[in-house]
């Protein structure tokens, strides 16, 4: 039997979660691949005791994992862009194949370092930088590989879930909760790139790629985080029938590709609302088998490392069968990727909920509504909140049809302009699943 010889960089959270895996399952592994698979160095600032790493070379030395002749396959475990960014590309020059679960560095320099591993004949797999043990990475690029996708939509940070979730049931404070999410490895080293959807947006990127066969173009994603979500509008949301969820929507249309990250209305009714906690869940939509979700953990050590260790039974497959990586990184040969254009968000059609303060007089609510009128916005809904009074302000909660951001934009300043209103109009999406 072969033998698969993987070298780790990094002991974190994921990295003891595959070596855990790895010792536990080893038996149930090398039956499906045919190969044995032996973790035989890891390079680590400091040593963890929950994980056997008996037989395994520990060192200090990043490079020396990346360097090592012995070495075939380098996890890349240690997150962040430099040197995480070195090693990879050390290791794939090196002719190693490459596992990671960094989906900050493929979304913003994955374009290069696939390069660089077609031209070793060598594979970059990154399973487990998107939505954590859910293997969407496989179901987009093979299961559905016969599929024209139309769109990718999801809960894909599991911390920024957290937060939504334990919010709204148990009224908890927002800071309170990130710290346990922090203390439970699901939270990123820096938490900005989960509150602000910065790492929901490198995982939306690398799904449209794989979904859509676009180059990775992480800039121009749209990104707005939870923290502007009140605890008044999850409950008028939840009054109107909705939940709101931190989504990531890439969406294929005839002049480019929507790809944007926000806090978004989802009727009560749609599966995806109900998912909650840490869980993650896409959509997927396909010309051929319709609308498909997937569902589980998108963060904690074992889901993500049971990603990782999927990527290696891949390698492993290959290297039993003699072959080169069979499927592209992306899902698309290199040469037929398209530089397809991102719509600014300014263009993005969808539904609106907002929110105004106004004077409980009379012609307030005219006011506003002849501004939506004269701006073609047509109002699906609108409540005014009696007993909700502060001074002799009221909010005013509307949802509307479809209609183009920009227009709402210009309808908003003229609302805020208004004698009979004050503050800022709070403005969220509303996706329809
Ligand atoms: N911080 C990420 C999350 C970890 O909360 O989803 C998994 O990518």
């Amino acid at each position: 039997m072969k033998t698969l010889k993987l070298g780790i960089c990094g002991l974190g959270t994921v990295a003891s979660g595959v070596v855990n895996v790895l010792n536990r399952n080893r038996e149930e592994i090398s039956a499906r691949t045919g190969c044995s698979i032996e973790i035989i160095q890891i390079a680590s600032r400091t040593k963890k005791d929950n994980c056997d790493l008996t037989g395994i070379d520990f060192t200090t030395d990043l490079n020396a994992v990346v360097t090592n002749p012995e070495v075939d396959v380098v996890l890349e475990l240690i997150g962040g862009y430099s040197p995480a960014k070195e090693l990879v590309e050390t290791a794939l020059q090196a002719g190693k194949h490459v596992v990671t679960a960094n989906k900050a560095l493929i979304a913003e320099h994955g374009n290069e370092l696939f390069a660089l591993a077609n031209s070793a004949g060598v594979s970059l797999c990154y399973e487990a930088s998107v939505a954590g043990g859910i293997p969407i990475i496989k179901s987009v690029r093979e299961g559905l590989a016969a599929n024209d996708i139309s769109s990718v939509a999801g809960i894909i940070n599991g911390t920024g879930n957290f937060i939504l979730t334990e919010m709204r049931d148990k009224g908890r404070d927002f800071e309170d909760v990130l710290k346990e999410a922090q203390a439970l490895g699901y939270a990123e080293a820096d938490p900005t790139f989960d509150v602000e959807g910065i790492d929901a947006a490198h995982k939306l990127v690398l799904l449209a790629s794989a979904a859509f066969g676009i180059t990775l173009q992480f800039k121009k994603a749209f990104t707005e985080g939870i923290s502007k979500v009140s605890t008044d509008d999850v409950n008028y949301a939840e009054e109107l029938g909705y939940t709101i969820k931190h989504l990531g929507i890439a969406k294929k249309r005839g002049d480019g590709v929507e790809l944007r990250v926000h806090p978004t209305l989802i009727s009560k009714s749609a599966l995806i609302s109900k998912v909650d906690g840490v869980m993650n869940a896409v959509v997927v939509t396909g010309d051929a088998v319709g609308d498909t979700l997937y569902y589980g953990a998108g963060a904690g050590s074992e889901a993500t490392a049971s990603a990782v260790i999927a990527d290696v039974v891949d390698v492993a497959r290959a290297l039993v069968a003699g072959a080169k990586p069979i499927v592209p990184g992306l899902g698309f040969e290199a040469e037929a990727l398209k530089d397809t254009s991102i719509i600014e968000i300014g263009d993005v059609v969808c539904p609106f909920y907002l929110r105004v303060m106004a004077t409980d007089a009379p012609g307030a609510l005219a006011s506003i509504t002849s501004i939506m009128s004269k701006h073609g916005i047509n109002i699906d809904s609108i409540t005014q909140r009696e007993n909700e009074q502060v001074g002799d302000m009221t909010p005013v909660i509307m949802l509307t049809h479809e209609v183009k951001e920009d227009v709402v934009n210009l309808a908003i300043s003229e609302i805020e302009q208004l004698s009979n209103t004050a503050g800022v109009v709070v403005k969220h999406r509303v996706a329809q699943f």
